[in-house]
Protein backbone atom coordinates (compact mmCIF):
# COMPACT_ATOMS: atom_id res chain seq x y z
CA UNK A 1 0.00 0.00 0.00
CA UNK A 2 1.58 3.40 -1.11
CA UNK A 3 1.19 6.22 1.05
CA UNK A 4 -1.88 7.58 -1.10
CA UNK A 5 -4.15 4.74 -0.79
CA UNK A 6 -3.11 4.45 3.33
CA UNK A 7 -5.10 7.95 3.43
CA UNK A 8 -7.61 6.42 1.46
CA UNK A 9 -8.12 3.07 3.72
CA UNK A 10 -7.78 5.08 7.02
CA UNK A 11 -10.50 7.37 6.08
CA UNK A 12 -12.55 4.76 4.34
CA UNK A 13 -14.29 3.67 7.97
CA UNK A 14 -14.79 7.74 8.80
CA UNK A 15 -16.55 9.19 5.98
CA UNK A 16 -19.75 11.15 7.44
CA UNK A 17 -23.20 9.36 7.02
CA UNK A 18 -25.50 12.56 6.68
CA UNK A 19 -26.62 11.74 2.99
CA UNK A 20 -27.39 14.90 1.31
CA UNK A 21 -24.31 14.81 -0.67
CA UNK A 22 -24.23 10.84 -1.66
CA UNK A 23 -24.77 10.58 -4.97
CA UNK A 24 -24.14 14.13 -5.98
CA UNK A 25 -21.64 14.71 -8.92
CA UNK A 26 -18.11 16.57 -8.04
CA UNK A 27 -15.25 17.88 -9.88
CA UNK A 28 -11.88 18.15 -9.09
CA UNK A 29 -9.86 20.44 -11.22
CA UNK A 30 -6.03 21.07 -10.69
CA UNK A 31 -2.87 22.34 -12.36
CA UNK A 32 0.55 21.19 -10.87
CA UNK A 33 4.14 21.40 -12.33
CA UNK A 34 5.88 18.83 -10.13
CA UNK A 35 2.83 16.68 -9.07
CA UNK A 36 2.30 17.97 -5.48
CA UNK A 37 -1.04 20.13 -6.03
CA UNK A 38 -2.22 16.95 -8.07
CA UNK A 39 -1.45 14.34 -5.45
CA UNK A 40 -3.34 16.49 -2.72
CA UNK A 41 -6.34 16.74 -5.67
CA UNK A 42 -6.44 13.05 -5.70
CA UNK A 43 -6.71 12.75 -2.12
CA UNK A 44 -9.13 15.07 -2.32
CA UNK A 45 -11.20 13.03 -5.20
CA UNK A 46 -10.42 9.71 -3.29
CA UNK A 47 -12.21 11.13 0.14
CA UNK A 48 -15.33 12.69 -2.45
CA UNK A 49 -15.68 9.07 -4.40
CA UNK A 50 -16.80 8.02 -0.79
CA UNK A 51 -19.54 9.40 -0.98
CA UNK A 52 -20.42 10.97 -4.63
CA UNK A 53 -19.46 10.62 -8.80
CA UNK A 54 -15.94 12.06 -9.21
CA UNK A 55 -14.57 13.62 -12.33
CA UNK A 56 -10.82 14.64 -11.82
CA UNK A 57 -9.15 16.74 -14.54
CA UNK A 58 -6.01 18.38 -15.21
CA UNK A 59 -6.90 22.49 -15.59
CA UNK A 60 -5.30 21.75 -19.47
CA UNK A 61 -7.75 19.66 -19.70
CA UNK A 62 -10.69 20.26 -17.76
CA UNK A 63 -14.48 21.20 -18.52
CA UNK A 64 -15.88 25.07 -18.46
CA UNK A 65 -19.05 24.38 -18.47
CA UNK A 66 -19.88 23.14 -15.19
CA UNK A 67 -24.01 23.14 -14.48
CA UNK A 68 -23.56 19.54 -14.54
CA UNK A 69 -21.62 19.43 -11.17
CA UNK A 70 -22.88 19.49 -7.14
CA UNK A 71 -19.41 20.66 -6.31
CA UNK A 72 -16.39 21.83 -7.59
CA UNK A 73 -12.85 21.69 -5.85
CA UNK A 74 -10.31 23.26 -7.86
CA UNK A 75 -6.70 24.01 -6.99
CA UNK A 76 -2.93 25.19 -8.37
CA UNK A 77 0.06 26.01 -6.92
CA UNK A 78 1.06 29.72 -5.33
CA UNK A 79 3.43 31.39 -7.85
CA UNK A 80 3.92 35.09 -6.83
CA UNK A 81 2.09 35.51 -4.57
CA UNK A 82 -1.24 33.70 -6.48
CA UNK A 83 -2.23 31.94 -9.21
CA UNK A 84 0.61 31.02 -11.94
CA UNK A 85 1.02 33.09 -15.66
CA UNK A 86 2.28 31.40 -18.62
CA UNK A 87 5.74 33.72 -17.66
CA UNK A 88 6.10 32.36 -13.83
CA UNK A 89 5.32 28.48 -15.28
CA UNK A 90 7.98 29.34 -17.87
CA UNK A 91 10.28 30.87 -15.14
CA UNK A 92 9.96 27.28 -13.27
CA UNK A 93 11.01 25.41 -16.23
CA UNK A 94 14.06 27.96 -16.66
CA UNK A 95 15.44 28.46 -13.21
CA UNK A 96 13.87 25.66 -11.03
CA UNK A 97 14.36 22.84 -13.94
CA UNK A 98 10.43 22.08 -13.68
CA UNK A 99 9.71 19.01 -15.82
CA UNK A 100 7.34 20.53 -18.14
CA UNK A 101 5.64 23.76 -19.31
CA UNK A 102 2.10 23.74 -18.31
CA UNK A 103 -0.06 25.37 -21.05
CA UNK A 104 -3.31 25.88 -19.08
CA UNK A 105 -3.24 27.05 -15.72
CA UNK A 106 -5.94 27.33 -12.96
CA UNK A 107 -6.17 31.02 -14.04
CA UNK A 108 -6.56 30.35 -17.98
CA UNK A 109 -9.22 27.40 -17.03
CA UNK A 110 -10.91 29.92 -14.67
CA UNK A 111 -10.92 32.93 -17.21
CA UNK A 112 -12.71 30.09 -19.84
CA UNK A 113 -15.48 29.15 -17.03
CA UNK A 114 -18.87 30.39 -18.04
CA UNK A 115 -20.91 31.72 -15.19
CA UNK A 116 -23.18 29.34 -13.82
CA UNK A 117 -26.79 29.96 -13.27
CA UNK A 118 -27.51 28.41 -10.18
CA UNK A 119 -24.82 29.25 -7.10
CA UNK A 120 -23.46 25.61 -7.47
CA UNK A 121 -21.27 24.50 -4.74
CA UNK A 122 -17.25 25.25 -4.76
CA UNK A 123 -13.60 25.74 -3.12
CA UNK A 124 -10.26 26.26 -3.69
CA UNK A 125 -7.35 25.46 -2.74
CA UNK A 126 -3.19 25.44 -3.44
CA UNK A 127 0.02 24.34 -2.18
CA UNK A 128 2.59 26.91 -1.09
CA UNK A 129 6.15 26.53 0.18
CA UNK A 130 6.22 26.20 3.89
CA UNK A 131 9.40 28.15 4.39
CA UNK A 132 10.07 30.61 4.41
CA UNK A 133 6.22 31.73 4.83
CA UNK A 134 5.57 33.93 1.67
CA UNK A 135 2.62 36.04 1.65
CA UNK A 136 -0.41 35.54 -1.17
CA UNK A 137 -2.28 32.66 -2.59
CA UNK A 138 -3.58 31.48 -5.24
CA UNK A 139 -6.37 29.53 -3.46
CA UNK A 140 -7.53 33.07 -2.87
CA UNK A 141 -7.37 34.40 -6.13
CA UNK A 142 -8.99 30.68 -7.65
CA UNK A 143 -12.14 31.30 -5.14
CA UNK A 144 -12.41 35.35 -6.14
CA UNK A 145 -12.74 34.04 -9.61
CA UNK A 146 -15.18 31.70 -9.03
CA UNK A 147 -17.02 33.95 -6.80
CA UNK A 148 -17.42 36.35 -9.82
CA UNK A 149 -18.92 33.48 -11.87
CA UNK A 150 -21.58 32.53 -10.01
CA UNK A 151 -19.99 29.87 -7.34
CA UNK A 152 -21.46 29.69 -4.04
CA UNK A 153 -17.47 29.72 -2.19
CA UNK A 154 -18.45 29.49 1.59
CA UNK A 155 -16.07 27.50 1.77
CA UNK A 156 -12.78 29.12 2.70
CA UNK A 157 -9.67 28.75 1.05
CA UNK A 158 -7.22 26.07 1.80
CA UNK A 159 -3.51 26.16 1.52
CA UNK A 160 -1.62 22.84 1.56
CA UNK A 161 2.36 23.13 2.34
CA UNK A 162 5.17 21.70 0.36
CA UNK A 163 8.94 21.68 0.87
CA UNK A 164 10.98 24.00 -1.63
CA UNK A 165 9.49 24.62 -4.77
CA UNK A 166 9.64 21.08 -5.90
CA UNK A 167 7.87 19.49 -3.14
CA UNK A 168 7.28 16.65 -1.71
CA UNK A 169 4.61 17.87 0.73
CA UNK A 170 4.97 18.23 4.35
CA UNK A 171 4.20 15.14 6.35
CA UNK A 172 0.08 15.09 6.82
CA UNK A 173 -0.80 17.29 4.23
CA UNK A 174 -2.47 14.44 2.23
CA UNK A 175 -4.69 13.45 5.33
CA UNK A 176 -5.64 17.04 5.79
CA UNK A 177 -6.62 17.16 2.34
CA UNK A 178 -9.44 14.36 3.43
CA UNK A 179 -10.07 15.90 6.58
CA UNK A 180 -10.49 19.60 5.00
CA UNK A 181 -13.45 17.25 2.53
CA UNK A 182 -15.15 15.47 5.29
CA UNK A 183 -15.56 19.51 6.60
CA UNK A 184 -16.96 20.74 3.51
CA UNK A 185 -19.51 18.12 3.04
CA UNK A 186 -20.64 18.71 6.72
CA UNK A 187 -20.67 22.43 6.12
CA UNK A 188 -21.69 23.18 3.20
CA UNK A 189 -25.18 22.70 2.33
CA UNK A 190 -26.42 19.96 -0.77
CA UNK A 191 -28.36 21.04 -3.55
CA UNK A 192 -31.92 20.39 -2.96
CA UNK A 193 -32.60 16.89 -4.13
CA UNK A 194 -35.71 18.33 -6.42
CA UNK A 195 -33.60 20.53 -7.95
CA UNK A 196 -30.70 18.21 -8.98
CA UNK A 197 -33.06 15.47 -10.38
CA UNK A 198 -34.77 18.25 -12.58
CA UNK A 199 -31.13 18.78 -13.50
CA UNK A 200 -30.25 15.42 -13.96
CA UNK A 201 -33.20 14.66 -16.07
CA UNK A 202 -31.82 17.28 -18.55
CA UNK A 203 -28.58 16.00 -18.70
C1 LIG B 1 7.99 30.76 -10.35
C2 LIG B 1 7.52 30.30 -9.00
C3 LIG B 1 7.02 31.22 -8.08
C4 LIG B 1 6.59 30.78 -6.81
N1 LIG B 1 6.09 31.70 -5.94
C5 LIG B 1 5.64 31.26 -4.72
C6 LIG B 1 5.05 32.19 -3.82
O1 LIG B 1 4.86 33.39 -4.08
N2 LIG B 1 4.64 31.72 -2.60
C7 LIG B 1 4.80 30.39 -2.25
O2 LIG B 1 4.41 30.05 -1.13
N3 LIG B 1 5.34 29.50 -3.10
C8 LIG B 1 5.75 29.91 -4.33
N4 LIG B 1 6.29 29.01 -5.20
C9 LIG B 1 6.36 27.58 -4.83
C10 LIG B 1 5.16 26.82 -5.39
O3 LIG B 1 4.00 27.13 -4.68
C11 LIG B 1 5.47 25.32 -5.38
O4 LIG B 1 6.41 25.10 -6.40
C12 LIG B 1 4.22 24.50 -5.62
O5 LIG B 1 3.41 24.49 -4.48
C13 LIG B 1 4.56 23.07 -6.00
O6 LIG B 1 3.36 22.45 -6.42
P1 LIG B 1 3.30 21.62 -7.78
O7 LIG B 1 4.25 20.47 -7.65
O8 LIG B 1 1.89 21.13 -7.84
O9 LIG B 1 3.61 22.54 -8.90
C14 LIG B 1 6.69 29.41 -6.48
C15 LIG B 1 7.20 28.50 -7.41
C16 LIG B 1 7.60 28.92 -8.65
C17 LIG B 1 8.12 27.92 -9.63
Amino acid sequence: MNADEAVTAASAGSAPRSEGWDARRALVVYESLWGNTERVARAIARELELRMTVVIENAETAPTVLDGFDLVIAGGPTHAFSMSRASTRQAAVLNNAAPRVVDRGLREWLDRVLPVPRPIAAAAFDTRVDSPRLPGSAAKAARHELRSRGFDVRAKARTFRVHGYEGPLLDGELDGAAEWVRELLREIPPPAPAASHEHRADR
